[in-house]
C-alpha cells in the first residue's frame, strides 16, 4: 500500500476508456483500493480514479471516512461542500434524473493548481458495485452529484477541461482565489 505518483493531463493513460473489473474481493482488486485511498488521503482529494494512478480499470473511490471521535469530516480542499461518505464505487453506470444543470468549480489531481467552471447534472441515479461485488445503488444530488460525475468521466478518458463550456472560465486557483488557502491541487 502506498502513495502512488497522480498522473498528469497528457498522460495517454488519462484519455483511455478504462476496462470493467471482472474479479471481485480478491488481493490485487484490494490493493489497487488502498493505494487509491492512501493517495487521495495524501493529496486531500474529494475523490480519485485508478486511472489517475496509471490502472486502466473501472474503479474510483469519493468521499470522506469519518475519522476517530468526529461524526463527519469535510474536505479541505472543499470546506464548504456538503459531507458524502467514503464509497468504493466500480463498474459505475451514471442515469441523470431530469434535465437541469448545476455550474460549479472543479479542480483535479491530474490539472494541479488550476481551477474551472463545469456544468454538470444537478441529480443522478448511479449504480456499480463495490471491491466485495455488493451492489451500490444511489439517488444523489449537488457536491455528491458533481464528485461522481467528475470521477466517472476518467473512467472514460475525460478530463473536467474538456467540459467548460468557456475557457475563459479554466485558470489558476492562486488566481481566481487569490485570498484563499487552498491547497496546490
Ligand atoms: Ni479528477
Amino acid at each position: 500500500m502506498a502513495v502512488k505518483p497522480v498522473l498528469r493531463m497528457g498522460e495517454p493513460c488519462l484519455l483511455q476508456k478504462a476496462q470493467p473489473v471482472t474479479q471481485f474481493d480478491s488481493p490485487e482488486l484490494q490493493a489497487l483500493i488502498h493505494d487509491l485511498e492512501d493517495t487521495m488521503k495524501f493529496m486531500n482529494g474529494a475523490g480519485i480514479a485508478a486511472p489517475q494512478i496509471g490502472v486502466s480499470l473501472r474503479v474510483v473511490i469519493f468521499g470522506q471516512k469519518p475519522t476517530q471521535g468526529e461524526d463527519e469530516q469535510k474536505n479541505p480542499r472543499y470546506p464548504d461542500a456538503d459531507i458524502v461518505p467514503y464509497t468504493v464505487l466500480i463498474n459505475p453506470v451514471i442515469t441523470p434524473v431530469g434535465h437541469a444543470m448545476a455550474t460549479d468549480w472543479e479542480g483535479c489531481l491530474s490539472v494541479p493548481g488550476m481551477r474551472g467552471l463545469v456544468p454538470r447534472f444537478e441529480r443522478i441515479h448511479y449504480k456499480g458495485v463495490d471491491q466485495y461485488g455488493n451492489t451500490i445503488d444511489r439517488l444523489v444530488s449537488g457536491f455528491h452529484a458533481r464528485v461522481v460525475q467528475h470521477e466517472c468521466d476518467h473512467l472514460d478518458g475525460v478530463l473536467y477541461p474538456m467540459r467548460i463550456p468557456d475557457l475563459k472560465d479554466f485558470g489558476y486557483t492562486s488566481v481566481f482565489f487569490p485570498n484563499q488557502e487552498m491547497q496546490d491541487e
